[in-house]
């Protein structure tokens, strides 16, 4: 089983503070995207171009259900949580599931240079605004706490994490 899954929109920060806690719990890091990359052999914004985006969402509901069986900090996508069937299995895993929240001001600074998200090059801010409060529902939902990221370093969020959680660096799993 995991020992966290952390969710959240784009550029809320769910790889940096998953790399992060894994260093930090000594664990292994999960990162669905890559699992995904992985899988497909080709990246992801070939894979939505290549095979489309519903393609692309069957991986990861496959992936995701491998990826929480093992053992480690699990990174998901930010749609993740989207599809119902992946909501409801990160409802019923008792690992933590965490959604990193990022007001939309932050997200759409940090994601306006971005060239390798092929939602962010399909969508303008407006609509990328828009996607980021359809989906705020989704995360609630499957997240067990949220944690507001805005003005913290990776650092910060992940000893708030570990407080929220309990837990201390030296608890690390070895
Ligand atoms: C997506 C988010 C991306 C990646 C894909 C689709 C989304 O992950 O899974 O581009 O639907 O929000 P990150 O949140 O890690 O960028």
């Amino acid at each position: 089983m995991t020992e966290f899954v952390l969710t959240g929109f784009m550029g809320s920060g769910k790889t940096t503070i998953g790399r992060l806690m894994a260093e930090m719990l000594h664990c292994p890091h999960i990162d669905l995207d890559e699992a995904i990359v992985a899988k497909a052999g080709k990246s992801i914004s070939r894979i939505f171009a290549e095979e489309g985006e519903p393609y692309f969402r069957d991986l990861e509901t496959q992936l995701l259900a491998a990826a929480v069986a093992r053992a480690g900090i699990l990174s998901t996508g930010g749609g993740t949580p989207v599809r119902m069937e992946n909501n409801l299995l990160l409802r019923r895993i008792k690992t933590p599931v965490i959604f990193l929240e990022t007001s939309p001001e932050m997200i759409l600074e940090r994601l306006k240079n971005d060239r390798n998200r092929p939602l962010v090059q399909a969508l303008d801010p407006d609509k990328l605004l828009q996607l980021y409060r359809e989906r705020e529902s989704c995360y609630r939902q499957s997240a067990d706490f949220r944690i507001s990221t805005d003005r913290k370093t990776p650092i910060e969020i992940v000893r708030e994490i570990m407080e929220r959680a309990h837990i201390s660096a030296e608890d690390g799993m070895h």
